[in-house]
């Protein structure tokens, strides 16, 4: 794979992705990224200009897509609308992105003959009870919670009947909670590590019950790395580490690590619909794939991810002063009346 084109390239997970193929492959990447807020091109500093073109444009704009789709031997889609409490409040750039933005992209590659890797959530599949012995494979059945994930599984399925139906060559990964550098501050642990390092309280939702699997960020580009390479076309791999952390747990770790009182947090509002618990379990991808993650101690991959967010102010300190100020708008719909905590927008 020579030309590979990165949507959402200036994203999270897909500039640390491009930072990955940069270290282990030689292609060409273009990335495709219309930069919404959530979108930073200082996340591709350093990388060798000669191996990174960029293009700055929507998904949803068919005749860019299929120019930039036409020239690639493959496609990795990360570009989306990713955040669960924005979906809650407007989620209109959630339906045209993840769903129209990935039947773009489907049209060019199909016109094309393009190989295509889409990336997804677990969230899909909604959530698990704290008891539940059970885990999120391949064939759980869909039921996702928030506009968001609705939005993502409706975009899985367009894949897969697009696969069926076209014979496009697509495969699909759902993966947990990803964390590491770069990442945007309305995330929950870089808002709290940022909100210390800014001598601001972290701010838990709910009971903190909630648990999530967390995966570092490499270890989620070295998945997908290798579902490009060795994937089966029209199969869904879920890509998870084991890491599943309850978000109080997760919490003290971060303040214990930043030398503070593991109880110096407040409790806010919850999160309406809020799904309480997601496990992946990602046997396919090690036994088909033989793909191992690197990055297993969650207490070490918080502190280099600390240590990240200390030594690089500078990325984040802008988009923090937005994103707190969204944050106490959203506090205070959801204090207003028409939007109950229960999940029910009435
Ligand atoms: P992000 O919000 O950090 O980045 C999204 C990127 O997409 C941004 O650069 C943004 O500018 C770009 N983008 C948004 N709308 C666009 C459009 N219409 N056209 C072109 N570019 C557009 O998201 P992320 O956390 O890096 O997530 C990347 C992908 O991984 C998403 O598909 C998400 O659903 C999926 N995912 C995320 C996680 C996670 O923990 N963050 C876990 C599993 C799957
Ligand atoms: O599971 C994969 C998903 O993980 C991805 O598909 C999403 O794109 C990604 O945003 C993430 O979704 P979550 O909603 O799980 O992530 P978030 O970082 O928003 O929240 C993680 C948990 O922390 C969740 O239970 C809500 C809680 N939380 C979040 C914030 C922002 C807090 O307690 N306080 C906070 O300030």
């Amino acid at each position: 794979m020579k030309r590979i084109l990165v949507t959402g390239g200036a994203g999270f997970i897909g500039a640390n992705f491009v930072h990955y193929l940069i270290e282990h492959s030689d292609a060409h990447i273009t990335i495709l990224d219309s930069l919404t807020y959530a979108g930073n091109l200082a996340s591709l500093r350093g990388i060798p200009a000669a191996q990174l073109s960029t293009v700055i444009g929507d998904i949803t704009d068919a005749p860019l897509v299929d120019e930039l789709v036409s020239p690639s031997d493959a496609v990795v889609h990360f570009a989306a609308e990713s955040h669960n409490d924005n979906s809650l409040f407007d989620p209109r750039p959630f339906l045209e992105t993840n769903v129209v933005g990935t039947y773009t992209l489907l049209e060019a590659v199909r016109r094309h003959d393009v190989r295509f890797h889409h990336i997804s959530t677990d969230e899909v599949y909604g959530d698990l009870e704290l008891d539940d012995p059970n885990r999120f494979t391949d064939t759980t059945p869909y039921n996702p919670s928030s506009p968001y994930s609705s939005t993502k599984a409706a975009s899985d399925l367009l894949v897969r009947a697009w696969v069926r139906s076209f014979g496009v060559r697509a495969t699909i990964s759902n993966c947990s909670n990803n964390y590491g550098p770069y990442q945007h501050v309305e995330k929950f642990i870089p808002r709290q590590i940022t909100n210390i390092l800014a001598g601001v309280r972290p701010k838990l939702y709910g009971s903190g019950h909630n648990v999530r699997d967390w995966i570092h960020v490499d270890d989620h580009s070295s998945a997908v790395w290798e579902i490009l390479r060795r994937g089966t076309p029209g199969r869904t791999y879920l890509i998870g580490a084991d890491g599943e952390r309850n978000n109080h747990d997760v919490l003290e770790m971060i303040l214990v690590l930043m030398g503070r009182d593991p109880a110096a947090f407040d409790t806010v509002t919850d999160r309406p619909g809020h799904d309480l618990r997601y496990a992946i379990d990602a046997s396919v991808l090690r036994e088909e794939l033989g793909w191992r993650p690197a990055h297993q101690d969650l207490s070490a991959g918080l502190a280099q991810t600390i240590s990240w967010y200390r030594d690089n102010t500078w990325w984040w300190k802008d988009a923090k002063v937005a994103t707190e100020e969204r944050y106490v708008l959203q506090e205070a719909m959801l204090a207003a009346p028409g939007l109950h905590n229960d999940g029910d927008a009435s």
